[in-house]
């Protein structure tokens, strides 16, 4: 199959993670007789630097018309004071509006082989740890009114947050099937006993449970799920929420799997061109020293092909190679136990390598 993919390296630890991506890539299309072809994209503070703008009209076109886009990761201190509308997210958030995808699906799931490097108690990890955060990505206050006015001698700042109907349903039916894929057990977060957006939320999710019998729905307020997260993680299978709310539960169930380095996640909309991208940041102050943990976006190319280029056995054989090399036991650094005997530590590029040498047809 001839596929196009749209590469947006970005900033900081970007380029490096996504040059390991892309080598993984290649190696799979040749094991399994595949093409893909790479369309550089610039977005983010290197956009700005280049082009003076976060994500130039002709990029966004350049990723509307690929197969599908693999992001490495945006922003950095450097462009800590340019205007909010000019940042480099702005850049990643027009994207995302501009490809539509408005289902962005985080996998919480624990590697036996990294139980150990999981902050909870032991007791809580072996209950298991493995669900999926769907976080609605291309509404609420992320895309509101956003302002700063001078009111009776000092500055208000106002953001907006609005949902309609329409835009809860589509992301509640995107829940409801991805727990009748899994274990059958949705949970709607919000926080309806402050919010409007909330209330109506919890409305069309009840409203849409009544056409997914199968599927169990419970709802639970956004600060009490933070804590559930890490008091009995086990108890969630999917868990389907508001933009923000996602982006902030997102980081704290990476964090109980070990790192938000493993991370991968998929964007979805309409079509199957989506967006990949690892959950992490571009984490500038280890940018360019060979460190970076390469595997979410290892993973992410898996999940594309998975999911966007229905490519299940080539998304495997990615995955047991990644489960191969920690088998051995290779870790980057943020992995890397304070125990160390037994495991061996290795920068971004080695860790690509190794993943690249364990990739297999079976
Ligand atoms: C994420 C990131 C982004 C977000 C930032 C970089 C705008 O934190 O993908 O989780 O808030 O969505
Ligand atoms: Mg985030």
């Amino acid at each position: 199959m001839k596929k196009n993919i749209a590469v947006i390296r970005g900033d900081g630890i970007g380029p490096e993670i996504v040059g390991e991506a892309l080598k993984v890539l290649d190696k799979t299309a040749e094991l399994f007789g595949h093409s893909f072809s790479y369309t550089d994209v610039d977005m983010g503070g290197c956009a700005i630097d280049k082009w003076g703008d976060p994500l130039p009209e002709e990029m966004l076109k350049k990723c509307v018309e690929s197969d599908s886009v693999l992001l490495g990761a945006v922003g950095g201190d450097k462009w800590n004071n340019v205007p909010g509308n000019m940042r480099p997210e702005k850049g990643l958030l027009r994207l995302r509006a501009g490809m539509g995808v408005y289902s962005n699906n985080r996998p919480a799931k624990i590697w036996s082989q990294l139980a150990s490097a999981s902050p909870l108690k032991k007791s809580i990890v072996d209950k298991g740890i493995d669900f999926i955060i769907v976080r609605e990505l291309i509404g609420g206050v992320y895309f509101g009114e956003h302002k700063t006015d001078e009111k009776d001698g000092e500055k208000v700042a106002v953001d907006t947050m609005s949902y309609s109907e329409s835009e809860i349903e589509r992301i509640g039916r995107i829940g409801f099937e991805t727990a009748r894929k899994r274990n059958k057990k949705l949970c709607s977060v919000e926080k309806s006993n402050v919010l409007d957006c909330s209330r109506l939320w919890k409305k069309v999710m009840h409203e849409l449970a009544e056409e997914y019998p199968d599927v169990e729905l419970t709802d639970m307020l956004v600060d009490n799920c933070a804590m559930q997260i890490v008091k009995n993680p086990a108890q969630f299978d999917v868990i389907v929420t508001e933009n923000m709310f996602g982006d902030i539960l997102s980081d704290e169930a990476s964090m109980i799997t070990g790192s938000i380095g493993m991370i991968p996640s998929s964007s979805l909309g309409s079509t199957s061109c989506g967006l990949y991208e690892p959950i992490h940041g571009s984490a500038p102050d280890i940018a360019g020293m060979d460190i970076a943990n390469p595997i979410g976006t290892i993973l992410s190319a898996a999940m594309m092909l998975r999911y966007s280029f229905d490519m299940p056995a080539e998304a495997d054989c990615i995955e047991n190679a990644v489960s191969a090399v920690l088998d051995e036991g290779y870790r980057t650094a943020d992995i890397m136990p304070a125990e160390a005997a037994d495991y061996k530590k290795v920068g971004c590029s080695e860790m690509g390598a190794l993943i690249l040498s364990h990739l297999e047809r079976k």
